[in-house]
């Protein structure tokens, strides 16, 4: 088979060295990538924005099958355009891509299906934003319904909080995202996991969970990133849990989509928080989340191309995931002043001395023999071990092989989980 994966982050350089080791794969092409996807793809300066560019590559290429990595595409209905060419591609059509595209559109599915989340207010102007909040009372969360990059979510604590978050939806930096549309939650509080569903749009097999780090500093501090590290799984994750959430959570949505005529075939990131025991749907992610997948993936054992080849089929039947034992951590290297304005262009030195498999490139960029920084989040450091301290312990010695101008990365990836260990030692 031919192969594309689209997109040019550590999560696509995942997915391309999985799918780099299965002997189906005659080329492989990630598009447009990025210093690491091209050692083991050709990498091809597709706008992947671009429907009808994506297109005539695929056909020119006899592409056998597309992966789709990033959102903005499949909000923007690449997956129904190859497929109306006769393309096999894996990832939601733009309709049920509204699960992540529109807060909004998931709240009331939500809502109408009967499947646990936080209250919520649909509001469209400030006087209803202000009388939704002195319903709901502090603390609340304010949400853009668009994409917003994960910078259209404030938790407000207070009223002196709460004004300025109103703003930036309704005037300022997320207005845009937010096109006059916000969701007013109550704000739950308690643990949070990823959980990641391989979907054919009736059926789903469960990855491994995975935890996250938003916040660009040690102990949730700063301001949101894209993600700063994560590890996987999370010890929240209990068998138990896992199958509450597929029976109480996935298959309703996955149900609840195919009755509102937009079948989810694809991978759903649920993003839970557990509150009073249970778990309660934060948001959902359309894709794998990034860098969930630089942990998740790795730890596959079962062959990941044959399950996102036959869910895009529309056919998970007999699907099974072999997953390891161990415990993956990422810690993500970034330019000094991410998410804000940053430089590029640093030269990065002892990328030779990682072992293989325990490093994926996300912002880089190869000239010649040099690789250097192209973009925030760098590159990121996989670590691996028999529990999540020692996965933690290994993830840093990668982290501290790798030396670049204005390199920075959180100190306390995985350490939330660890304390929960301790916690749970002591009860
Ligand atoms: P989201 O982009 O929707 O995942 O929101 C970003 C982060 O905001 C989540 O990971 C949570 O930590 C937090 N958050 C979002 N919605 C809520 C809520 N209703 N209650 C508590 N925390 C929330
Ligand atoms: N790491 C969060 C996301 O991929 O949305």
């Amino acid at each position: 088979m031919n192969i594309l994966v689209l997109g040019s982050g550590g999560r696509e350089h995942a997915f391309v060295k999985a799918f780099s080791t299965e002997s189906d794969v005659d080329r492989l092409y990630c598009a447009p990538g990025n210093g690491g996807t091209g050692l083991e793809a050709v990498n091809v300066p597709l706008n992947i924005l671009d429907n009808a560019a994506v297109l005539n590559f695929v056909e020119q290429q006899n592409i056998d099958f597309t992966l789709v990595g990033p959102e903005a595409p499949l909000a923007k209905g690449l997956v129904d355009y190859l497929q109306a060419a006769g393309r096999r591609v894996f990832g939601p059509g733009k309709l049920a891509a509204r699960l992540e595209s529109s807060k909004l559109f998931t709240r009331r599915l939500l809502e109408k299906y009967k499947i646990r989340q936080p209250r919520y207010i649909a509001c469209t102007n400030a006087d209803q934003v202000r009388a939704a909040a002195d319903s709901l009372g502090f603390p609340l969360v304010l949400k853009a319904d668009g994409l917003a990059a994960g910078k259209g979510v404030f938790i407000c604590n207070t009223s002196a909080e709460f004004e300025p978050a109103l703003h930036n939806l309704l005037e300022g930096e997320n207005s845009a995202a937010a096109s006059g549309r916000i969701s007013v939650e109550e704000c739950l509080t308690g643990e949070e996991l990823s959980v990641f569903a391989i979907c054919d749009g009736t059926r789903h097999i469960l990855l491994n969970s995975a935890q996250d780090h938003k916040r660009v500093f040690d102990g949730d501090l700063g301001p949101n990133t894209g993600g700063m590290g994560a590890y996987s799984p999370t010890p929240l994750s209990t068998g138990k849990l896992l199958q509450q959430v597929s029976a109480e959570i996935i298959e309703p949505v996955l149900q609840a989509m195919r009755q509102e005529g937009c079948p989810f075939r694809g991978i759903l990131y649920v993003g839970l928080m557990i509150s009073s025991g249970q778990p309660f749907v934060i948001e959902f992610n359309v894709r794998m989340g990034d860098p969930e997948a630089q942990v998740v993936l790795p730890l596959l054992e079962s062959s990941l191309l044959e399950l996102c080849f036959n869910a895009a089929g529309g056919d998970l039947k007999n699907a099974r995931v072999s997953v390891s034992p161990k415990t993956a951590v990422t810690v993500v290297l970034t330019s000094e002043g991410y998410p804000g304005k940053y430089a590029k262009g640093f030269p990065i030195r002892g990328l030779e001395s990682v072992p293989e498999g325990q490093l994926y490139h996300a912002g880089t960029l190869r000239l010649g023999d040099t690789v250097v920084t192209n973009g925030g989040r760098v590159l990121n450091a996989v670590g691996f071990g028999s529990d999540l301290e020692s996965a933690i312990h290994n993830a840093y010695e990668i982290a501290d092989k790798i030396e670049f101008n204005g390199k920075f990365y959180r100190s306390d990836i995985g350490q939330r989980g660890v304390n929960y260990l301790k916690g749970k030692q002591n009860d």
